[in-house]
């Protein structure tokens, strides 16, 4: 449905030159999102999808496991939409041995991005609200060190900012000025509590609110992404939060785009909310798949391993570390299955003999093992984007 521009412009005068800002109008839109049988359709199939997913979640032998993965992919290919060059590999290196592939800034910037989504999920479990103070802090662990953190962390801006181009003269757009920052978030922040929505239809009109009215100076596009993760797990839709939807957004990045705009312009919440929720279902349908492939894979490793004779419970110990985190050193390895430095290395050993696990250095000191398959199919379509 269009229905023509969903705000106003600000017109001002920045650095001798004229700057339209745009103020959107608050939600829920008017009139109301039409619910025709087609979109209804999708809504189902996605709630559909997102009700598989979670009930495969809560039959996973190690749901947490799993968590710990998706998260991480995630983190790695929302930053990859912004730039991040960093792939999921050179990432869990990191986190496993501190060794950066890639300049420090990259790995750094995704794991202030987990750190994000940790804190968030986490202050919900206790029951704090989803709110503009939440968001606000996750903001602040988002661009806590490295690239971003002189952008004002955990704060809204108090400065213009704009999108695509070198000044607000000649940007593709230029969100709200800072003067009514502060008031459009506070309406987005009580549209959030206002229950007549599905929670997806929420889901998806709030983050694009959000990208318009980009509160932050840098961090919009992550913090809005892994709000839409947030509110599905708050809204009780997942049990675990584990829909991502920003391997969809980067497979289609230029319709996500270019819906960004044609909202704005056009008032056509509607052809938002059908990509959106196509995301959602293939997205949860991915998830799915990803999972009973990574169960049978775990469960066919560990039959194999299981008859390994009398080293088997100690080999099968080393496994399940690997399992927890498919890049580790040895240290790391007994710490986490709790044998002694003899044992694990030994267990490795066995491990690699088994073919499923890899020693990646070609060192002797300071080795570093990869669960091979695992990892490749956690690495699927997450290459760095070409600057
Ligand atoms: N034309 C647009 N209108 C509104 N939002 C946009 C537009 N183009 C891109 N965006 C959003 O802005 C994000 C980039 O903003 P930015 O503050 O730099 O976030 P981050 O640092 O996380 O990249 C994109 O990921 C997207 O979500
Ligand atoms: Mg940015």
């Amino acid at each position: 449905m269009k229905r023509g521009l969903i705000g106003r412009y600000e017109i001002s005068i920045t650095g001798g030159e004229k700057v339209s800002a745009f103020v959107p109008v608050a939600l829920p839109p008017a009139p109301p999102i039409d619910l025709s049988p087609d979109r209804q359709r999708k809504l189902e199939e996605a709630l559909m999808a997102l009700g598989r997913l979670d009930s495969v979640s809560t039959l996973l032998p190690d749901p947490l496991l799993f968590l710990y993965a998706y998260v991480r992919r995630e983190a790695v290919l929302s930053s990859q939409i912004e730039g991040t060059q960093s792939s999921l590999s050179d990432f869990l290196l990191f986190e496993s041995a501190g060794t950066p592939g890639v300049p420090l800034d990259d790995v750094v910037e995704v794991s202030n991005y987990v750190a994000a989504l940790d804190h968030g999920m986490t202050r919900l479990q206790k029951g704090f609200p989803l709110s503009n103070r939440l968001i606000r802090e996750m903001h602040a662990l988002l661009l806590r060190k490295g690239r971003g953190s002189e952008k004002m962390p955990g704060q809204f801006r108090r400065t213009q900012n704009w999108i695509g181009g070198t000044r607000p003269g000649n940007a593709r757009f230029v969100p709200p000025p800072p003067a009514v920052v502060e008031d459009c978030m506070a309406a987005w922040e009580r549209y959030l509590h206002d229950d007549g929505q599905s929670a997806l239809i929420k889901a998806a009109l709030a983050h694009l609110q959000f990208e318009t009215i980009h509160p932050f100076l840098d961090g919009n596009g992550r913090i809005g992404r892994l709000f839409i993760a947030l509110l599905l797990h708050h809204e009780r839709l997942l049990a675990q939060p584990l829909l991502y939807l920003s391997l969809f957004f980067k497979r289609h990045r230029q319709e996500y785009y270019r819906l960004l705009d044609a909202v704005r312009t056009e008032g056509d919440w509607e052809a938002w909310i059908d990509f959106f929720l196509d995301g959602v279902t293939q997205t949860a349908g991915d998830a799915v798949a990803t999972a009973q492939r990574l169960t049978t894979l775990f469960r066919e490793d560990t039959e194999r391993l299981q008859g390994s004779g009398r080293s088997a419970a100690t080999v099968l110990k080393v496994h399940t570390a690997m399992k927890e985190r498919p890049v580790l050193n040895l240290a790391e390895a007994a710490r986490r299955s709790g044998l002694t430095f003899p044992s694990v290395t030994k267990g490795m050993t066995a491990l690699m003999q088994a073919g499923i696990v890899r020693e990646m250095t070609g060192k002797k000191r300071g080795r570093i093992f990869v669960y091979d398959r695992y990892l490749s199919i956690l690495n699927e379509e997450t290459e760095p984007l070409e600057r």
